[in-house]
This record gives C-alpha cells, sequence and structure tokens, in this order.
C-alpha cells in the first residue's frame, strides 16, 4: 500500500513571517494526517525553509523547491545540496512546469539533479506534464514519456524506490481547468506503467501525485484514482483554512 501525499507547493508566495505563521497553524494538522497514514507537506520559497521547518511539527515534510546539482562553486543566486541538508531539508521539488517554462530546466538538468539528490539520500518530487497545444495534438503521452526516461535515466532500482513522481498538465495549473479523473488517471497510470518498464517491480512503490488546480472540493476524486497517491498543490494551499480542506477530504 502506498502512502498517500499531500503537498502544498507555495511558488514565490508568503513572507518568512508568513509561512512561520502557517507552520505554527498547521501543527495539529500533522497529527490528524499521520494518524490517517497521510504524509503532509509545504514547498516554501527558500527564505522561508528555515521557518518553517522550525516551527511545524517534526512530521511535516519540508521541500525546496529547486537545488543545483553541484555541491559548491561560481553558480550565483544558486543553492546547493549541502545548504539544504544543513537545514535538515530533504526533499525538493525538481522539474516544475514553471522552472521548465521560466528556467530553462531541461529533462537533462532534472536528471543531474535528481541524481545528485538520491546520492545524497533526499527525496525528488520529480515534476512532469505537457502543455495544451501537446495535449490537444494528442501526444501527451509521448511527450510525458520522454520525460520520465531522460529524467531518470541512469538510476537504479534501489535508488529509484523512496522518488516521489508528480504529473501536473500545465494548462490546468493555476487556471482552474482541471484535468478529468479519467485523464488523471490515464496518465498517472502510463507514468507508472514507463516506471515499470525503467525499473520493475518498485514501480508498484513509488507514489505519483496529480497536480492542476486541485482544490478542496475535488481533491478526492483524484485521490480515488487507483494510480494517484496524492497531490501537489499550488493556490489552494496557501491559506491554512483550505490545506486543512484538502486534508479532511481525503480522510
Ligand atoms: P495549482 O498549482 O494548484 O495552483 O494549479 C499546482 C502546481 O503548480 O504545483
Amino acid at each position: 500500500m502506498r502512502r498517500k501525499l499531500l503537498l502544498g507547493n507555495w511558488k514565490m508566495n508568503k513572507l518568512s513571517s508568513e509561512a512561520k505563521e502557517f507552520a505554527v497553524q498547521s501543527k495539529p494538522l500533522v497529527a490528524l494526517a499521520q494518524k490517517n497514514n497521510i504524509d503532509l507537506g509545504v514547498a516554501p520559497t527558500y527564505l522561508s525553509l528555515a521557518t518553517v521547518k522550525e516551527n511545524a511539527d517534526k512530521g511535516m515534510i519540508v521541500a525546496a523547491q529547486n537545488v543545483h546539482f553541484k555541491e559548491s562553486g561560481a553558480y550565483t543566486g544558486e543553492v546547493s545540496i549541502p545548504m539544504l541538508k544543513e537545514f535538515g531539508i530533504d526533499w525538493v521539488l525538481i522539474g516544475h512546469s514553471e522552472r521548465r517554462g521560466y528556467d530553462n530546466e531541461t529533462n537533462e538538468k532534472c536528471n543531474l539533479k535528481i541524481k545528485a539528490l538520491i546520492e545524497n539520500g533526499m527525496v525528488p518530487v520529480y515534476c512532469c506534464g505537457e502543455s495544451l497545444s501537446t495535449f490537444e495534438a494528442g501526444q501527451t503521452k509521448e511527450f510525458v514519456e520522454q520525460q520520465i526516461r531522460v529524467g531518470l535515466a541512469d538510476l537504479t532500482k534501489e535508488q529509484v524506490k523512496d522518488l516521489v513522481v508528480a504529473y501536473e498538465p500545465i494548462w490546468s495549473i493555476g487556471t482552474g481547468k482541471n484535468a478529468s479523473v479519467e485523464i488523471a488517471q490515464d496518465i498517472c497510470g502510463f507514468v507508472r506503467s514507463i516506471l515499470r518498464d525503467m525499473f520493475g517491480e518498485v514501480a508498484e512503490k513509488i507514489r505519483i501525485l496529480y497536480g492542476g488546480s486541485v482544490k478542496p472540493e475535488n481533491i478526492k476524486a483524484y485521490l480515488s484514482c487507483p494510480d494517484v497517491d496524492g497531490a501537489l498543490v499550488g493556490g489552494a494551499s496557501l491559506k491554512i483554512d483550505s490545506y486543512e480542506g484538502l486534508l479532511k477530504n481525503i480522510l
């Protein structure tokens, strides 16, 4: 049985003071989630990682939204894996479509980051998903398959057992235009079949999240799909009431 995972992606939102307030308010939710076999987490900006880590329940997963694959060096504006580890951060989102779109995050670069994270005992949440034009051209599966095969190249079965994959169709992110439950299951199931082809049985252990306009009102339907193990949620994870609603609707 795969444990459910609810992960908030705060993107470039929340001052540190706001992140701290959320962290404190989220404490009882982590206990509730754990009692129901659900993992709960948030991905704040770099500047709020430490305060969220300090002020949230210890069971709260605190993820960075990006990382560099090199340990240190002349990479202005970047943050390395040892820097995250120093703050006890061991989860990182990789390849979010906004980073792919605005920051030239390629499948190859994602692969370097994922390998570096796994070598450091950390958990990558590898994001994939197609644009509206790819979706309309009926090429979603070829596109996502390429993202998975290149992003996860050169990894062993043993290395991918804790990996998380998030399927987020770009046309449904922040648009309120949801992918149907059928599409979510179809593509998440397809992702699992590629993982099975690449890594064998361990694919049954890998958690696959759905993301894109997930809200308290629709989260339950997505999580009832056999291959959807959780959700990566942007907008609806920002306010504590809505975050609580997401959790309570999947208990
Ligand atoms: P959204 O964002 O829930 O606001 O659509 C999801 C994401 O980008 O991870």
